[in-house]
């Protein structure tokens, strides 16, 4: 008796959890949601939805209308990452459209033969450019998992091409940083210093290059990009300007669909990006030493101490581990469980920092330029898109292609041209990113996807190597209860290993934070310059309520909109 009552309970029990993960499947928001850093892009993607596509048709409308109105960010001469939900198979995928090195690349090619490094070669101009796989991005979500044709979801982009935007703070003050590397590379000038200087702000700019570029790609996807008159005219213009791209690694470019990596806190899920990132890694790593603390309960020097500690382990990590998979053995399964991080908490010690120079690891032998782009869609049926995409610096490398419209990326900047040598973000790496044919640069790009009984958040930034930190910091108050508008707006503090410092917004840190964090041996470095650009799509199971909220510190204040 007792074993026929525990097997109807059992069955009571099996048919009680199919039924919740049947309701959990089929938990539609209802409303669809985009937050994006252009109030152009963002109605891009609307108007595809309204036109019958789904999230990953809004996500292939929101980055083709980036690529042309913010294009100090992101475009089609870079590259980036697609984090999907599929909510029909209740499924994550990561869509890997990084750019990579072209075959000609070697290991040594930004040193003198003196044997140092030539940042500058790294940074402007073609060689600084990876093979781009921004347009392949947009090919695959189309075909794959859109409902709508490449071609109806660019309409809006190559509109904006043709017709021109206005130009505004954000890019104007990319414009001038650039002026100077700009003025070596004639088809860049003629679109973005149309009298040969700075164009005031609200000046019309038009792309008709881009267009056409954009109208090829939707006109015969792929091989209108990596083939034909496209691919000659970025091979023709790259090679005379003293670069080294061929037809070939045009035609070999892949994106690879990855697993995304995962983790948990407390409850939540954290669903991120993989290597070639390095941004899902360390944004769990940091959350696996944090759960050993009990943050609530941490006086808030404690907290944000114990915070930073987590932070240099975790960029140390990054700097001696990561780069592409298909090249290095990265150890993703150590540095992701929780047992690996109870040995990096063991040795926070709560009364004073971690010189980073104690730590075994790579050690250092620039200015941020924080560029790149996030967006974060919900459609009504729950399906999503985090999507960070870039060129990398303002303006990428400066570069443009003849006849093409689109300003080369200068990713390449993003490998270790040396063990220990900066980059453009200060950050260093070891030969785990060093130069090679073929390979992706490692990347601290982080789209995210958090899920907990409370709901979904997805969010990611711009931002380069504070990427990272700005997510853990942006997860962990969602976690803590904060609304789409507060991750957006929080003010943010970051560690990176190297430079050994902490860097913070004016406002993260109270001036009693900052007593007790400098006597800690913590060098502390605070700026009234805002730390990103979020944008954040929320949806809370509860309520029922959908948001989007756009980081305050973009300057084109268009609300992240929901529909
Ligand atoms: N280019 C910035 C990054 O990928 O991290």
């Amino acid at each position: 008796m007792f074993t026929l009552y525990k097997s109807y309970r059992q069955c009571w029990l099996l048919l009680a959890s199919l039924l919740l993960a049947g309701s959990v499947l089929a938990r539609e928001p209802g409303r669809a949601a985009i937050a994006s850093a252009h109030p152009l892009a963002t109605q891009a993607g609307y108007d595809i939805l309204a036109q019958g596509g789904n999230a990953f048709d809004a996500a292939v409308a929101v980055a083709g209308a980036l690529a042309v109105v913010e294009p100090q960010s992101s475009g089609l001469g870079g590259g980036g990452f697609f984090l999907l939900h599929i909510a029909a198979e209740n499924r994550d995928v990561f869509v890997d459209a990084r750019e990579v090195a072209p075959q000609a690349a070697t290991a040594d090619m930004y040193l003198d033969a003196a044997g140092q490094p030539r940042q500058k070669d790294a940074l402007n101009g073609p060689l600084a450019a990876g093979i781009p796989g921004h347009a392949a991005g947009l090919v695959h979500l189309a075909g794959r998992y859109g409902r709508l044709p490449l071609a109806d979801s660019l309409v809006p982009a190559i509109g904006h091409a043709e017709e021109g935007f206005l130009a505004y703070r954000r890019m104007l003050v990319g414009l001038r940083f650039r002026q100077k590397t700009a003025a070596l590379w004639p088809a860049f000038n003629e679109v973005f210093y149309p009298q040969g200087v700075v164009p005031p702000e609200g000046t019309l700019i038009r792309q008709p290059d881009l267009a056409a570029s954009l109208r090829r790609l939707a006109a015969e996807g792929a091989s209108g990009f990596y083939a034909g008159e496209t691919a000659q005219r970025l091979v023709d213009g790259v090679r005379d300007a003293g670069g080294i791209w061929t037809l070939e690694d045009l035609a070999r470019y892949r994106v690879v669909e990855r697993e995304p990596v995962t983790g948990e806190y407390h409850g939540v899920r954290i669903v991120s990006a993989p290597p070639p990132s390095s941004g899902g890694i360390a944004i769990i790593n940091m959350l696996n030493m944090l759960s050993g603390f009990d943050l609530a309960q941490l006086s808030d020097a404690d907290r944000k101490h114990v915070t930073i500690e987590a932070m240099r382990r975790a960029y140390r990590d990054r700097a001696q581990y990561l780069g592409d998979p298909r090249f290095v053995d990265v150890p993703v399964e150590r540095l992701l469980h929780p047992f690996y991080a109870s040995g990096q908490r063991a040795s926070i010690r709560m009364d004073r920092a971690t010189a980073s120079a104690t730590l075994p690891g790579v050690w250092p032998t620039a200015t941020e330029r924080p560029q790149t782009t996030h967006f974060s869609v919900l459609d009504a049926q729950g399906n999503r898109v985090a999507a960070t995409l870039t060129i990398n610096g303002w303006y990428g490398s400066a570069f443009m292609p003849p006849g093409t419209g689109m300003i080369l990326n200068n990713e390449m900047d993003d490998f270790a041209i040396a063990p220990g040598v900066p980059n453009g973000f200060q950050l260093i790496g070891s030969a785990a990113n060093a130069v090679a044919p073929g390979k992706r640069p490692l990347s601290s790009m982080a789209p995210t996807f958090l899920e907990s009984e409370r709901g979904v958040a997805i969010l990611g930034t711009p931002g380069g190597s504070r990427i990272i930190t700005m997510v853990l910091l942006s997860s962990l108050a969602w976690m803590e209860g904060a609304t789409a508008d507060e991750m957006v707006s929080r003010k943010r503090f970051h560690h990176q290993y190297f430079p050994d410092r902490v860097t913070a917004e004016t406002g993260a840190l109270s001036e009693a934070e900052q007593t007790e964090l400098a006597a800690r041996g913590h060098e502390l470095q605070v700026s009234p310059r805002g730390f990103g650009n979020m944008n954040v799509v929320t949806w809370d199971y509860a309520t029922g309520e959908v948001a989007a909220a756009t980081d305050p510190r973009g300057e084109v204040t268009i609300e992240g909109r929901v529909y």
